[in-house]
């Protein structure tokens, strides 16, 4: 994948989890990333973790911060080719649970944040007459949830919504827009949640691969990247409006082991 010459932005792209790998592959394939983080602690991290990035502080659920951040990016690294819309909160409580605050911060960010920073990327492509490519970041709870994520779900299946009907928009002006829904995706982190349900995180992260993938193999964030890298590339050119499930099959299967 040969991804040089492109200037890409990723949002919460300093997490451990997707975002890092995510940008670990698009780095190594050459193109020249700037990672926006929430602040400047984040930013600074993700920095040192990335050293040939570039990096750019805004709380992507707060419109005024993301016009300012596009200003500064225009400025100082310009125009963008290419954007992935990952960062993302969750939110565990069922939604006749849930109060107003909570699910304004989840769909502030998860489903505003995305079309506003998807706005003002396209619009700075369209002033320069440029082509582009947007990549969110979706989740297998779009497609089918758990009790507890049905606000997040519901989040999710409106970021894929969103890529349909933009792809649909924007697929005359050169300008594609695609998504990814990953599965479980493993980062040795992840262990200290997974204790708040259970005693046996190693067992239940092995459990859940058995039980609930049809291929049972440990997802990564880098096989986030890699899928992300492709739909930026050149060679997904005839592709937009299409959310890939990087999940091991967990949402194609419908009963129990095979
Ligand atoms: N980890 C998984 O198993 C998994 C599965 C499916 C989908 N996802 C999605 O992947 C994306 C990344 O999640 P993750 O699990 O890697 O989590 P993570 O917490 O490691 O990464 C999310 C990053 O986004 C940043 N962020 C949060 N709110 C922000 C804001 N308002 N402005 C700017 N940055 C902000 C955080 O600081 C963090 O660095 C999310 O969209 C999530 O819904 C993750």
């Amino acid at each position: 994948m040969d991804l040089k010459g492109k200037n890409i932005l990723v949002t919460g792209g300093g997490g451990f989890g997707v975002g890092e790998g995510i940008c670990n592959v698009l780095i190594a394939s050459g193109a020249r990333v700037v990672i926006n983080e929430r602040n400047r602690e984040m930013a600074d991290a993700a920095g040192k973790k990335h050293v040939k990035a570039f990096t750019v502080v805004a709380d992507i659920g707060n419109p005024t911060e993301v016009e300012d951040m596009f200003a500064f990016v225009e400025k100082e690294y310009g125009v963008l080719d290419g954007l992935v819309n990952n960062a993302g909160i969750g939110l565990s409580k069922p939604a006749h649970e849930a109060n107003q605050q909570e699910f304004d911060q989840l769909y502030g960010v998860d489903v505003r944040g995305v079309w506003m920073v998807s706005k003002l990327f396209v619009n700075q492509l369209l002033k320069n007459g440029l082509a582009g490519n947007i990549v969110n970041v979706s989740s297998v709870h779009a497609h089918s949830t758990i009790p507890g994520y049905a606000i997040y779900a519901s989040a999710k299946s409106a970021v894929e919504g969103l890529t349909r009907g933009m792809a649909v928009e924007l697929g005359g002006k050169n300008i594609r827009v695609n998504a990814i829904a990953p599965g479980y995706v493993h980062a040795e982190q992840n262990y200290e949640l997974i204790r708040s349900w259970t005693e046996n995180p190693e067992q239940w992260v092995e459990e859940y691969i058995f039980k609930e993938q049809v291929i049972h193999r440990k997802i990564q964030a880098e096989d986030c990247g890699y899928a992300v890298g492709f739909l930026l590339s050149d060679h997904s050119r005839c592709i937009t409006g299409q959310t890939i499930y990087i999940d091991c099959g967990t949402t194609i299967k419908l009963l129990g082991s095979v």
